[in-house]
């Protein structure tokens, strides 16, 4: 056991309270960013005169090495160590000696892990955005290919209204545009940096934090040193980034399952990102879609863990801040995991575009398209609807689509019916009608198209 504070106790530890306050297990994944934290807080420690040029160096240089020797895997970081903070002044110490002790003067671990975990959420938004900018870039593939592949719109999973594969795609491509754009704005309210808050109030050494924010490529130092130490709120709001995202990816994976299935059989997804069944030989699983939609709760989860974890506590740091490490590195995995196989599964996946379009043309999807002919021959649209709907049941009666009728028969039910009914009526009409921005008609979709590569284009990351 290698603790840092062992000078005004007279009894060890107790072993079961030494693991249980240990996070060692864990937070071994900032050993990049505690180090480079390290080196800017010495740089700037020899700036200022309060460590000589050469302690800078060796102990640069000592850092340097624990941090080749563990990537290497020559150096293990053990459970011997309360935490990565622990581990790495210990190990600096047995490297470098009495110079090694001088490196946490103007520090506490309380700024030094504010300053870890705003270096690794940094690193992992930036990360979240690329993957999120391969997702569209893929999505916009698909549109680009299919502005000319109806298939039927839903509500309430019941067929509405025929779209375009384009159309539906745009929507999504919405939503993760809007959650890249979350990211960034993250980004630019928490890129502020946290070290030489000290404890909690400063330091009485001439610390310059402008210079160490720069050497982090922050954009500054933080303002309130007790803030600088307490504030989490960068981490819930990447949290609740996330939770959005994966919400997202699941609604998307809930329609993959669906248009996979026996009974629509729209899509086919690739054999590279299905599995089959150990009992029944003809299985094709959507199981990856089916995995991203169940790995949502995990991801909310931890939101909902560190919202709670945050609530009670008084400022400045208490050792439940601690618990923002293991649910939120799980999430954050969790989530980059899901876009990146997502991507993966779409860019392969098959369309069955005349199912697709067969689908479309079932279950009166151009009813208002219908009434919408009667409105343009004056009907108001109050009554269209209604003759519409008497026209839908007639047709339920027969077992016919709309379009199946006779001319004669559908003037039967309205005399205002023209043989230009079943060109207004078509499936073609019905979504090449829909010009309004934002709607599914292709001159309307190229625009959008046009505005998104646009967006890709000046967004790369
Ligand atoms: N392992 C601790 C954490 O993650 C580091 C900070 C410890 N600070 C303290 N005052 N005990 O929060």
């Amino acid at each position: 056991m290698a603790q840092l504070w062992g000078g005004r106790f007279t009894k060890e530890t107790d072993k079961l309270v030494y693991d249980f306050n240990a996070s060692i297990s864990f937070d071994k994944r900032l050993i990049k960013q505690d180090i480079e934290g390290s080196i800017a807080h010495a740089t700037m420690l020899a700036k200022q005169e309060i460590i000589t040029t050469e302690e800078k160096d060796e102990i640069v240089k000592g850092l340097q090495e624990i941090y080749n020797e563990v990537t290497a895997g020559t150096l293990e970081i053990t459970s011997e160590y309360e935490d990565v903070h622990s581990f790495v002044e210990a190990n600096l110490i047995q490297k470098i000696q009495d110079t090694g002790k001088k490196l946490h003067t103007g520090r506490s671990r309380n700024d030094q892990v504010a300053l870890d975990m705003r270096l690794y959420v940094r690193d992992q938004i930036t990360k979240t955005d690329k993957a999120l900018y391969e997702l569209l870039q893929t999505i916009l593939h698909t549109m680009e290919e299919n502005l000319d592949t109806y298939m039927p719109g839903f509500t309430h999973l019941q067929k509405a209204q025929p779209i375009t594969l384009a159309h539906h795609y745009g929507a999504y491509f919405e939503m993760f545009k809007r959650d890249r754009q979350r990211l960034g704005d993250i980004y630019e309210r928490m890129n502020y940096c946290p070290l030489g808050a000290g404890a909690l109030a400063g330091t009485t050494y001439p610390l310059d934090r402008e210079y160490t924010a720069e050497l982090l490529n922050f954009y500054g130092p933080t303002l309130n040193s007790i803030d600088s130490v307490s504030d989490r709120d960068y981490l819930i709001e990447f949290l609740s980034a996330l939770s959005l995202v994966m919400m997202h990816l699941s609604r998307f994976s809930e329609e993959v399952i669906i248009w996979n299935s026996n009974e629509y059989s729209f899509v086919e997804i690739d054999d590279a990102y299905s599995t089959g069944s150990s009992i029944m030989p003809q299985k094709k699983n959507p199981d990856i879609a089916e995995l991203v939609r169940g790995k949502t709760g995990r991801v909310y989860g931890a939101l909902m863990s560190l919202l709670t974890t945050m609530k009670g506590i008084p400022l400045a740091y208490n050792k439940d801040m601690q618990e923002d490490k293991e649910m939120a590195f799980d999430a954050m995995d969790t989530a980059f995991n899901c876009i990146t196989l997502f991507t993966g599964m779409l860019a392969t996946m098959k369309f069955k575009k005349e199912n697709m379009a067969n689908s479309a043309t079932k279950g009166f999807t151009n009813a208002t398209d219908a009434a919408d002919y009667l409105v343009n021959h004056g009907m108001p649209f109050r009554d269209a609807h209604s003759v519409i709907g008497r026209l839908v049941l007639e047709c339920i009666d027969k077992e016919k689509a709309i379009e199946e009728l006779s001319l004669t028969e559908l003037q039967e039910i309205c005399p205002m019916f023209e043989e230009d009914i079943y060109e207004a009526i078509a499936l073609k009409t019905c979504v090449e009608k829909r010009l309004t921005i934002g709607a599914p008609g292709r001159a309307a979709m190229e625009k959008v198209i046009k505005i998104h590569r646009e967006y890709l284009r000046r967004n790369e990351k």
